[in-house]
C-alpha cells in the first residue's frame, strides 16, 4: 500500500539554526520558512536527491509539537511520511486492519497542499506516521 518515503520530519526549537546546520554543515538545499497556522508549525524543507527532510518549529500556543519538544530537549525525529495513491482507500484499509487513524480520520491538507492523515505511533513501532496522497 505505501509507496515512496516522502519526508522525515524533525522537530526543532530553533528553525533558523536547524536550517543553517542543514545548509552549511551538511551542504543541502534548504527552502524558505513557511508558517502553517492550520498545523501549528513553521516548516522548512530540505531537498535531498531521493527524499526530503521537514524541519518543524512550533507556531502558536497549542502547537502539536510542543509536548514532543518538552520531552526531547535537543529536538528529534517527529514523524515519517509515506506516499499512498488513494488516501481514502488507505484509511479504510488501515481501519479494517485495526490501526488507529488520528483525529476524525478525514484527510487534512498538509504542508504540500495534498491530503494527509496521521496514524497512531502505538500501531507503528512507536513512530508517528503521516500518509500523503501522491
Ligand atoms: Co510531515
Amino acid at each position: 500500500m505505501i509507496g515512496n518515503l516522502n519526508h522525515v520530519a524533525i522537530a526543532v526549537h530553533d528553525l533558523e539554526a536547524a536550517a543553517k546546520t542543514y545548509r552549511n554543515t551538511l551542504g543541502a538545499t534548504v527552502s524558505e520558512a513557511v508558517p502553517q497556522p492550520d498545523h501549528g508549525v513553521t516548516t522548512i524543507f530540505v531537498e535531498l536527491p531521493n527524499t526530503k527532510i521537514e524541519l518543524l518549529e512550533p507556531l502558536g500556543e497549542d502547537s502539536p509539537i510542543a509536548k514532543f519538544l518538552e520531552r526531547n530537549k535537543a529536538g528529534g525525529i517527529h514523524h515519517v511520511c509515506y506516499e499512498v495513491q488513494d488516501i481514502q482507500a488507505a484509511v479504510e484499509h488501515l481501519r479494517n486492519e485495526g490501526a488507529t487513524v488520528l483525529g476524525t480520520g478525514e484527510p487534512k491538507i498538509g504542508a504540500h497542499g495534498k491530503p494527509v492523515v496521521f496514524l497512531s505511533p502505538k500501531d507503528f513501532c512507536g513512530t508517528l506516521v503521516e500518509l500523503e496522497e501522491a
